[in-house]
């Protein structure tokens, strides 16, 4: 007869000693590769830092990150000389990932900053007869620029393409996409893009070179700090990023089931379009950058495609507060709903990779829509539990200094703001030992697609694209 024995990581709250705090008022967030980029709703470094400490086993050799964004736990797993594997669906989260775990010939690095700061001491104004090609994505250029900043960000652009050194060039790239949006004429404490009034836009005369220079001073001094742990770890460790999409597969070339110890990630608050607006906020930097479709980006993420039924989803809290939401509008309920159907199904698509005893960590905001909390912390719990995991504890913390929208619609109307999620919650579950994963959820799934595994175009074999750095 067999016996089942349900295993439990003792926590400090069972012991009694009080609970880990996961505030981290007044720590850097900006340490090592953190500091190269800004963007929404950032995971802080501490958080994966301390997840990565706590649940990580000793052997371990790979975190996974489904929902990678500029790559902060693929970096906090490379300080500890780990492999990681990140995607993303927006290309210029992609671009920072990439940058952020690679560490490109310092010297090379350092003659083309000179290059550059030659280059700024000998003119501050463009030179207007440099050619220039086409900005796709940006409709307007002249609206979101001034004359003289397009010139002086087209001299940049073309000065980056000058540089032979891939690994170098990307660095380059990072702080140009900051040089971007600082040097436009958009409101820079946004995540969407708004711009500057008339009186403001003026007086608006941006430094773009200074800009530029100071981020790359900023970055150097990052990587400085970086490049050291990182050369020290004796066997080879590679961070990849990819551009996947969890909720359709995984290609099991790149992540073979089973094959992940730990995922550390922090999915969407919801779909892009009534939460953060990842494409958005990346499109003017990623239209310079010549990067892939920059208008589309939005479209694409979690919850972009409204459901046509809501669905019974097996976790009851969340059905109850879909009802509650349907009761007062329907349709944004379908919007939402859509939003938690692509969720279940990444996280189906996510269970199989972890391997027996491995460790699932999800950082999640319950945002309010129509003055309903939406439970997606048991969301995401039920989800795992669904397909054999179990619950080891969900951690609660404020949000100090994460940049995200503190204030949002949850009516989804024009000007209507609610304060929401000050709180977010660590949700970790871990694979059930000898148990295979249950594929019971099938009517709630999206079906795969085929060709989702192609591999980022900036992750192509070549020796800039891997960080090979030694495992101590
Ligand atoms: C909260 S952010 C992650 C931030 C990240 N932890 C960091 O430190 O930068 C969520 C990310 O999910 C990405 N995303 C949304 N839907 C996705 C999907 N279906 N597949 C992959 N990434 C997706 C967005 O582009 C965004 O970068």
């Amino acid at each position: 007869m067999g016996i089942t024995v349900q295993l439990r990581l003792i926590t400090e709250r069972d012991l009694g000693v009080a609970p880990p705090d996961w505030t981290f008022n007044g720590a850097s967030t900006r340490e090592f590769t953190h500091c190269y980029h800004d963007y929404p709703a950032r995971m802080i470094p501490q958080i994966a830092g301390k997840l990565l400490d706590m649940f990580a086993p000793t052997e371990a050799r790979l975190l996974f990150d489904p929902y990678c964004g500029t790559g902060t736990s693929l970096v906090e797993a490379s300080l500890r000389g780990l492999n990681a594997i990140g995607t993303d669906l927006n290309p210029l989260a992609r671009l920072i990932a990439h940058a952020k775990t690679s560490v490109p010939d310092t010297g090379i690095l350092d003659a083309e900053i000179s290059r550059l700061r030659r280059m700024a001491t000998r003119h501050s104004s463009p030179n207007p007869s440099l050619s220039m090609s086409p900005i796709n994505g940006i409709d307007r250029l002249d609206f979101w620029f001034k004359p003289q900043v397009i010139l002086l960000l087209n001299e940049l652009r073309q000065f980056i393409s000058s540089i032979e050194e891939p690994c170098v060039r990307l660095f380059f790239q990072v702080a140009f996409s900051e040089t971007v949006r600082e040097s436009s004429n958009t409101r820079n404490n946004e995540f969407k893009l708004y711009r500057y009034d008339d009186a403001t836009l003026e007086k608006l005369n941006p430094d773009v070179l200074g800009i530029m220079l100071s981020k790359l001073k900023r970055n150097r001094a990052g990587l400085a700090r970086y490049e050291p742990i990182i050369r020290n770890f004796k066997s080879p460790t590679e961070v990849l990023v990819h551009d996947f999409d969890t909720v359709h597969g995984i290609p099991a070339e790149i992540l073979p089931p089973a094959s992940a110890d730990i995922v550390i990630t922090s999915p969407p608050y919801g779909d892009s379009h009534t939460t953060v607006a990842y494409g958005q906020y990346c499109r003017l930097s990623s239209a310079w950058l010549g990067l892939p479709d920059p208008e589309k980006v939005d479209r694409r993420l979690m919850g972009g495609k409204p459901n046509k039924k809501i669905p019974v989803f097996p976790c009851d809290s969340l059905n109850h507060a879909l009802g509650e939401i349907s009761r007062i509008d329907e349709k944004r309920a379908l919007e939402v709903s859509s939003f938690y159907s692509d969720l279940l199904a990444s996280i189906h698509n996510v269970s199989h990779v972890i391997k027996t005893g491995g460790y699932s960590c999800y950082v999640v905001g319950n945002r309010k829509v129509k003055g309903v909390v939406l439970p997606t912390d048991e969301a995401v719990r039920c989800f795992f539990e669904h397909f054999g995991f179990i619950h080891i504890d969900s951690f609660s913390r404020s949000i100090p200094n994460k940049r995200m929208p503190l204030r949002n619609s949850p009516s989804n109307a024009p000007g209507a703001v609610d304060s929401t999620m000050v709180r977010e919650r660590i949700v970790v579950m871990r694979r059930e030992l000898n148990q295979s994963i249950r594929e019971r959820a099938t009517p709630y799934l999206r079906r795969k697609k085929k060709g989702t595994g192609e591999r980022s175009r900036l992750n192509k074999p070549r020796a800039s694209s891997r960080v090979m750095i030694r495992r101590k």
